[in-house]
């Protein structure tokens, strides 16, 4: 497994991430499998949430934590807050309240990176900033970032953060690629050129944020895969093809192009199969070609100018 450094230099984290969000319903020994086959295939990073499973998916992870306490410091837990119901939320209250929560399901007196979940209309981020700190100083968070913001909200953070912001957050697949379309379509008066994002992908690069793909191998907000999915017919014959001839599954040439962007995105793969995770875990022993990266876009729908 390849390894990253986020923070600034002062985390060193495998490439591929695991996201808990669909472990609540699975049986304590499954979570217990697929958290011990993520680490023997060298993934160290666990990315969760407050209401991921309305707390149950912390719970499950806590749960194997609890009897085998030592691997805690093998990991980087990472997890969110600020979605209520109903209303998103970044006040002092939410946000300490939401970590203290988390700490308690998990079974742990710290999280190495706390993420704002979703942008607040209503942030103040002066108070942001106050419950950054309370957090740090008392050590129950060490790092902290977002998650869908764009690079104006992040920059309206920096200007009273104590902190850096380390990782934004988002979703991208090759199916999923409007933050790539915007920066390949500038100035041409069609769709893809719509910069929906303020130019987020080359914001978090220059201010060196680690950008965290989420469902990687979705096309949409819908449940729905692209993988064998008929309406990607031309994707999925050269997901095949591709597959074939590198020896590893289409999930991990589809997860291979995300890590080929060289910003050096991190993604975060949400299937609860510990043998579809085994199989992912090869996108990070394969580097596709600018021409392979590109023949994947273009068969995803994409046109280049
Ligand atoms: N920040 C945010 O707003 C946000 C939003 C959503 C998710 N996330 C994070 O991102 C993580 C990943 O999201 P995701 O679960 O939507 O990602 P994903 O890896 O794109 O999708 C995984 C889902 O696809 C299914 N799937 C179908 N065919 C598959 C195949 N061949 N290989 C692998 N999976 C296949 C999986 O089912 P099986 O389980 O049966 O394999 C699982 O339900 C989450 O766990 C969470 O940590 C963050």
């Amino acid at each position: 497994m390849k390894m990253i450094r986020l923070a600034n230099g002062n985390v060193e984290s495998s490439v591929i991430a695991l996201g808990c969000l669909r472990i609540s319903p699975l049986p304590g020994k499954t979570v217990s499998k697929l958290i011990h086959t993520a680490i023997d295939e060298g993934i160290n990073f666990f990315d969760h949430a407050d209401i991921y499973g309305g707390g149950r998916s912390e719970e499950a992870f806590g749960k194997v934590l609890k009897e085998m306490p030592q691997l805690r410091e093998k990991m980087i837990l990472q997890t969110k807050c600020g979605i209520g119901k109903g209303y998103y939320d970044s006040s002092w209250e939410h946000i300490v309240n939401s970590v203290d929560g988390s700490l308690r399901r998990l079974g742990t007196d710290y999280v190495d990176i706390l993420l704002l979940h979703r942008p607040d209309a209503l942030m103040q981020p002066e108070r942001v900033a106050e419950a950054f700190s309370d957090l740090q100083k008392s050590g129950k968070v060490r790092y902290f970032g977002v998650s869908n913001h764009n690079s104006g909200q992040i920059e309206l953070l920096r200007r009273v953060l104590e902190q850096e912001i380390v990782v934004n957050q988002l979703q991208l697949s090759v199916a999923y690629t409007g933050m790539i379309d915007a920066g390949l379509n500038v100035n041409i008066n069609h769709e893809p050129a719509y910069d929906r994002d303020h130019g987020v992908l080359e914001y978090c690069r220059l201010n060196n944020i680690t950008m965290q793909a989420w469902s990687p191998l979705h096309y949409d907000q819908s449940d729905e895969v692209f993988l064998d999915n008929e309406k990607y017919p031309l994707l999925n014959h050269m997901l095949s093809n591709m597959a074939e001839s590198k020896g590893v599954s289409p999930s991990a040439i589809a997860v291979a192009w995300i890590m080929r962007l060289p910003a050096g995105i991190q993604p975060i793969i949400g299937t609860t199969q510990p043998e579809r995770l085994r199989q992912i875990c090869h996108a990070s022993s394969i580097e596709l070609s600018r021409q392979e990266w590109y023949a994947l876009y273009q068969a995803a729908g994409n046109h280049l100018p």
